[in-house]
């Protein structure tokens, strides 16, 4: 980020009031000096949030999230940095006199620019005599040339063409390679992607990253080809059409969630907008996390067949894990989401998604596959596996009336099926018992020392000159560097405090180490005595570090005069000590 933008962000920064802010999207109530409302970035219902008008901060005590102003709007209402300032400087009625960029606008500039025109390159390839059959081909599947438009939608020629034109255009083989257009083969490098219908990729900003090609001359295996993980495509981190469908999404409060792009690009299409899809039947934690952001609830609707059955048993129970509010739509008659709306229209699909089950009745159905449950085993295990089915719920009313309903439907005992219950949840609760006796990674008490002095110095300058006058240097390299970075920060802005500096941070390398120190310390008092104090200590220990390096070279030294030396220099270390 360019100083002049940070400058201007800070004024806007510091010209919000962040209680203000916060409370036009959470109710917050105040408590002592401090604000405190329910954290909206995870599941909760207590006030585990509180947020610092002195301080400028919010923090969770519950899930640790943190930092100003600008990360809450980015965070709540899941848009980039940029556009965050600019929500806070409209709601406090300030414009902005520079269009902010953000951090990734600017990396990869070139690849972006690569990846742009091989794009603009298939699209063109559609338009020519060529493109005439994959036209056809897109026709028989019920594709009209807005959907074609909207989708971007292009065609991959033969002979190695968009290499040719992207070489001409200056494009290293390199980039082409680390972007994925490109591959090399025995006779130099080839177009990765010939003959095949392209379906542009994009990541959640809305930027091509990567395509899906799909064959249209005869049907090929693999029908898919697609880009590898690169620096621009992680396909963990993308749902197919999410730029597109995230405003209807946060609207609804709804997301339909489909395995194939062909089935997103449908629903889409017929005016069912807030669809994304997962590009296959597993999804990652980092889709799931996309999915907490948005704060709406899925229907998760995966093919009609043994393989997407199987994957809505494998998602729902990781969304559920996960505590996202989900429904299931498991569809009839036709293969998948896209046939069943050329076959039944939008209206029908509108229906089976209002009509849309829980996750328990999907797994009442499913279990039964099979199984006779005529037979004692064959319905004992049934019975066990729905049972166990209903341990990570916490609807308790839900668990009563399942429960109720197995007893009645099979002619079984209620109190046995209860305590069918109470063991699973129990084996549950130990199990998490378990995990939180592990004992969490001790951090080193100079470490926490250190710590504590950077989050001093992110608050005042004052602290910094403290640190620079005691001590100047810290003992190890990730304190080091953050030290740097504050001593850079004032030395650019004559003035320092924790809100601006947190912008400032959201843009480095070293973010996560900078957040987690703010995170532990937020509520330690600043007082001058306190960090000399905390000076005092380490420059003891490093001191102390020094000694007995001196120490251990004067047992190994065999030559008296440099023994008497080194002999020397630690009684003058001991000494300064006193
Ligand atoms: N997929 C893939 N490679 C394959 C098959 C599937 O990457 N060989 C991914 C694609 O993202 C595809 C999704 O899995 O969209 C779902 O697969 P499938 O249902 O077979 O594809 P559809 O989207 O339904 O495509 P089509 O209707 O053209 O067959
Ligand atoms: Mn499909």
């Amino acid at each position: 980020m360019a100083f002049i933008e940070q400058e201007e962000i800070n004024r806007i920064r510091s010209s919000a009031s962040i209680v203000d802010i916060i409370s036009s999207y959470v109710p917050l109530t105040q408590r002592g000096k401090n604000y405190f409302g329910v954290c909206p970035f995870h599941e909760d219902h207590s006030p585990s949030m509180s947020v610092s008008d002195e301080k400028q901060i919010y923090k969770c005590f519950s899930c640790g999230a943190t930092g100003n102003v600008f990360t809450f709007v980015e965070n709540f209402l899941n848009i980039s940095f940029a556009e965050a300032v600019s929500v806070v400087a409209d709601k406090i009625g300030l414009s902005l006199s520079v269009k902010l960029t953000t951090k990734k606008e600017t990396k990869f500039k070139e690849e972006h620019e690569a990846m742009d025109l091989a794009l603009k390159f298939y699209q063109n390839n559609l338009n020519t005599e060529e493109g005439k059959q994959a036209i056809a081909y897109l026709k028989t599947r019920n594709l009209l040339e807005d959907t074609i438009k909207d989708f971007s939608i292009g065609l991959a020629l033969d002979q190695n063409r968009l290499y040719k034109i992207l070489s001409k255009k200056g494009y290293s083989d390199k980039l082409l390679e680390e972007i994925g257009l490109i591959q090399k083969g025995e006779n130099g490098f080839y177009d990765l992607f010939q003959n095949r219908i392209m379906f542009p990729i994009h990541n959640l900003e809305g930027q091509v990253v990567g395509f899906t090609a799909r064959c249209y001359l005869k049907e090929e295996t693999p029908k898919y080809i697609n880009t590898k993980e690169t620096i621009l495509f992680k396909k963990g981190n993308i749902l197919f059409n999410y730029h597109r469908a995230k405003d209807a999404i946060r609207l609804l409060k709804e997301v339909v969630v489909v395995e194939g792009n062909m089935d997103a690009i449908r629903l889409y299409s017929v005016g069912i907008k807030n669809v994304v899809a997962l590009m296959g039947t597993s999804i990652t934690k980092e889709q799931v996390e996309i999915f907490r952001k948005l704060r709406s609830k899925i229907i998760l609707m995966l093919d009609n067949d043994n393989a997407g059955e199987m994957a809505t048993l494998a998602v729902g129970n990781l969304l559920e894990e996960n505590q996202i509010p989900f429904q299931i739509v498991r569809l009839s008659g036709e293969k998948d989401p896209d046939s069943y709306i050329i076959k039944n229209g939008k209206e029908a699909m509108e229906d089976v998604i209002k009509n849309a089950i829980s996750f328990i009745d999907f797994k009442l159905n499913y279990f039964k596959k099979n199984k006779n449950l005529n037979e004692a085993t064959d319905l004992a295990e049934y019975l066990k596996e729905v049972i166990d089915g209903l341990k990570n719920t916490n609807d308790s009313i839900l668990k009563e009336v399942t429960l109720q309903k197995l007893s009645n439907d099979y002619n079984i005992s209620y109190a046995i099926l209860k305590e069918q219950l109470g063991l699973t949840e129990k084996a549950v609760e130990q199990k998490k018992n378990k995990k939180q006796e592990q004992p969490k990674v001790v951090q080193n008490s100079y470490d926490k020392l250190c710590s504590k002095i950077l989050f001093y110095m992110m608050n005042d300058k004052e602290f910094i000159r403290l640190y620079q006058t005691k001590l100047g240097v810290f003992p190890t390299k990730e304190h080091r560097l953050i030290a740097n970075e504050i001593v850079y920060y004032l030395e650019k802005h004559k003035t320092i405090n924790l809100a601006d500096f947190i912008t400032y941070a959201e843009n480095m390398n070293l973010k996560e180490e900078i957040m987690t120190i703010i995170r532990n310390e937020k509520d330690l008092v600043l007082t001058e005595e306190g960090m000399l104090e905390l000076l005092l200590i380490i420059r003891k220990k490093i001191k102390k570090e020094k000694i007995n390096q001196l120490k251990s070279e004067m047992k190994e030294e065999y030559d008296i005069n440099k023994k008497m030396a080194l002999l020397e220099k630690i009684t003058e270390l001991k000494k300064e000590n006193e």
